[in-house]
This record gives structure tokens, sequence and C-alpha cells, in this order.
């Protein structure tokens, strides 16, 4: 199933919906209703928000791997498989017949507040921030078109702040301002799951365009045009766009925002000045409340499946993956099939190293359930020897929003939880006609188990 834009989505999901008629304030009430229904998984639309009549707002879209494997047309057992084999494929963007995004045009706009509902999130956010906005930007070297999730504080009239830490967009601002000149940005607000997915992929440098992986992964190509007040292309059926340029050589405080770590963040980060906003004539302004289970199933399938692929690829043995919930993908669980131990010390080398953002490790056997952490304590509890089992890399880069780093050097740790060899180590386990036949009892007294 292909949706064309985030309403398409919208519709699909039906009862599915939870519908908020009461009107809500952009600062902090949206987030909390949105933070309340997060770990039930349940999608909200906003149908009121206080001083922007007419504007509805979306979130807890992807807040589970049910709604993410939906939002791909795919189940949840085929989730990441999905997610890997269409993300390694291209389907070219086109030229878009009508443009939904600019049904409304607003150039040099002098309060971008008064247009959208900017949400304020936790308690001591600086301002509103923009969370999911889909950052486009072409590199002024290469030509190369780019585009990234990155947070945005709003500064007040016509301006932003941006946290660019991370390639592809961060290389383009060294490029522009290198050479002393401005970098063009469009902000897509509101876009189809597949298309805000592929913004966050981890291409690589060479890698391809990610409009072309966004086509292959919503299954049909991207509709274009070009933005009015900057020279680039931006999504056609987009709720809202703000198009301006980076300044360059500015850089100013931007921040405390409670980030995808649980932790506030502060920074001294690159300023944008808008030229224009345009939108739908009834848009829907998308919502993304950070360290919720929404951020974890972005991350899942943009750091988890991608870092599976490949580790399947090395190592002999690899299973299954889940990034530990609640940790901005800083920690992993992986389970292992019949893996010798110096395999699963290579294991943990190459994992720890292939992704910047992980930092605690944790390999188990396949009868361990890497999303039970139970399960997992018990694999540590039982077939772990810190002595011996224990691997500290030392000397890595800090992950800027890591607050234990704070952006200094990092090392990384990799436990070996796999039972090794010897029966001590299995699972006690019950006959498994004895087991059946419990369940069938208890059926019949009402009570659904197993
Ligand atoms: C929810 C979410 C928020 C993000 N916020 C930022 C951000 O504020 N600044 C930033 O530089 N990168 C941010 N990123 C990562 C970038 O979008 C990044 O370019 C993308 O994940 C590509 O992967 P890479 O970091 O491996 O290049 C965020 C990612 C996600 C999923």
């Amino acid at each position: 199933m292909t949706f064309k834009d985030l309403r398409a989505f919208l519709d699909d999901l039906g009862n599915d919906l939870l519908h908020v008629s009461q009107p809500l304030d952009p600062k902090f009430e949206i987030a909390a209703v949105l933070r309340e229904m997060s770990a039930a998984g349940r999608p909200v639309l906003f149908e009121q928000v206080l001083g922007h009549p007419g504007t509805r707002v979306a979130g807890n879209l992807l807040a589970s791997r049910r709604l993410a494997a939906r939002a791909l047309g795919t189940s949840e057992d085929k989730l990441f498989d999905t997610y890997a084999r269409r993300g390694a494929q291209c389907i070219a963007p086109v030229a878009a017949s009508e443009i939904p995004a600019q049904e409304v045009v607003h150039r040099d706009p002098p309060d971008v507040g008064a247009l959208l509902p900017l949400l304020t999130h936790h308690a001591r956010d600086a301002a509103p921030f923009l969370t999911c906005g889909m950052v486009l930007a072409r590199d002024p070297e290469s030509g190369m078109r780019g585009m990234g999730v990155h947070r945005m504080m709003y500064k007040g009239g016509r301006r932003f702040g941006i946290l660019l830490a991370n390639p592809p967009l961060s290389v383009y601002l060294a490029n522009a301002e290198r050479d002393g000149k401005p970098l063009d940005v469009a902000i897509a607000l509101g876009v189809d799951p597949a298309m805000l997915l592929a913004s966050i992929v981890k291409t690589g440098p060479l890698g391809p365009d990610k409009m072309e992986v966004a086509g292959s992964l919503r299954g049909a190509p991207v509709e274009l045009a070009r933005a009015l007040t900057v020279d680039l292309d931006i999504p056609a059926r987009a709720e809202v766009i703000i198009e301006g340029r980076i300044v360059p050589g500015l850089r100013e405080p931007e921040g405390p925002f409670g980030e995808n770590t649980g932790a506030y963040f502060s920074n001294q980060s690159p300023v944008i000045e808008v030229s224009a906003v345009t939108h739908r004539r009834d848009f829907i302004f998308p919502a993304l409340v950070p360290w919720t289970a929404d951020v974890e199933a972005l991350l899942a399938l943009a750091g988890g499946a991608e870092l599976l692929r490949q580790l399947k690829n090395q190592v002999r043995g690899v299973v299954d993956l889940e990034l530990v919930p609640g940790t901005a993908s800083f920690a992993a669980v992986i389970t292992v099939r019949d893996c010798p131990r110096h395999e699963v010390r290579r294991l943990i080398h190459l994992a720890l190293n292939l992704d910047r953002r992980l930092k605690v490790l944790t390999v188990v056997d396949d009868d361990v359930n890497p999303r039970d952490p139970r399960e997992v304590a018990w694999a540590m509890s039982t077939r772990f020897q810190p002595a011996r089992d224990t691997i500290i890399v030392d000397g890595c880069e800090g992950y800027i929003i890591d607050p234990s780093s704070a952006g200094g050097d990092g090392s990384k740790i990799g436990f070996d939880a796999t039972r090794g060899t010897g029966s001590q180590f299995d699972k006690i386990d019950l006959p498994s006609a004895a087991v059946a036949k419990a369940r069938a009892v208890l059926a019949e007294l009402g009570f659904a188990s197993g």
C-alpha cells in the first residue's frame, strides 16, 4: 500500500486514530497528551489548537512496530526485511502536476510563530522547537541533494536555530561557509511516513539520493516542485514548507531542549532566516515528541535495521537486533544462533565501530527475547562473567547529545552474554505436552496465556 501523503496515511488509520476535539495549548499540552498515549502506540489527531483556528496537529504516527509496518504497507514480522530491501533500491522522483504545499504563500513572513502551531515540548525547553522537519539542502560543491531531520528552535520573528550535528547537511554547510555563502534550505513538515523515514536513512557520503530511496520505501516516486524563494525542489504533497537560508559563519545559543536521550541539551548552532512559508489551505501540522516510542520507531528502522543488515553480511549466526527503548539508540541487544565465542567478540567490535551512536551492546543467544528486559537481565546474570566477557573500546568520538560525553571523547562497551558451551547454561523448561495441556485448561477457565 502506498500513501501519497500524510493525510492518506491518516485516512487509512481509521478508528485507530484518536481524535481530540478539546482545544489544547501548543505549549506543553499537546506534547503531554502524545506522551501519555505513546506507550500504548496510539496515533492522535488534535482537532483544535489554541491560537491557531482551523489548524490540526497529528502525532504518535509511528509509535509502535505495528504502525511502522502499516506505514510501509507490510507486516510486523517482515518490517526490518522490507525496510532493508526497499531502502537499498531507488525510484527517481517526478515533476508534480499539482502543488498542494503551495496553496497558501507567505513571502518574508514577519512572524512565523503566528502562522504555525510551533510546539513547546518539555518544562525547561528554551522555546518552541520543530522536531520532525525534513530539512532539504544541496551540496554547493557536488550539487548533490541531501536531507535529514534536524531540531529547530524558534527564535521569534522569522529566525530559527538549527542543530546540524550530522552529515550530509553539516558537510554542505561547511562547504558553503568556506566560500562565505549562505546555504539554501527548505523544511518539509507533514510528509508521508515513508518519506520521513527515508530522510534519516544512513546512505553514507557517496550514497544514493534520499529522494530516490524515499520513492522506493513508499513504493511510488516522490512528486517534486520548485521552491519559491530558494534554489531547491520540495515535496509537492507536504502539508507545510518553510524556505530560508542558513546565515554563513553565525552561531548562536540553541537550547536547552529535552532531547531524544531524555536529557536537556544546549548548543551553539547555526541560524536560519526564513524567506517564505507555504502550506495547504487546511494544513495538518506534524508532532514528534522526543524520548517517546515515536522517535524509537524511527531510530529502530533508520539505525537498527541498517546495522542488522550490515552485521548479517559480516558474521554468521546473527539473528535479530533491538535498540533498547529510551536510550536514543545508544544501547542495543543482538541475538545470535550457534555463534562461537571468538565470533561474538568480532561481532561486538564490528557493531560498536559501525554505528557512531551505539555505546552499550549486549549479545545473547536466540533463546532470549531481546525485547524482554527480564530475559536479557537473566542472560547477563547467568551466562555472563564480567572479567571474561566484557569488551571496552576507548578513544571513540562521544555523540554530541550524549550528556555523559558532552561532545568530547567517549568509550563503548560490549557484553558477551551468550552461553558458550556447557549444558549448565540451558534455560529451565517444562515438557511441551504439559505446557499445551495447561494452556488448554486455562483457556477453558477464560485465561489466555502464552
Ligand atoms: C528524531 C530524530 C531527530 C534528529 N535530530 C537531529 C538533530 O537535531 N540534528 C542532527 O544533526 N541530526 C539529527 N538527527 C539525525 C539526522 O537526521 C541524520 O542526518 C540522519 O539520521 C542520517 O544518519 P547519519 O547520522 O548516520 O548520517 C535526528 C534523527 C532523528 C531520527
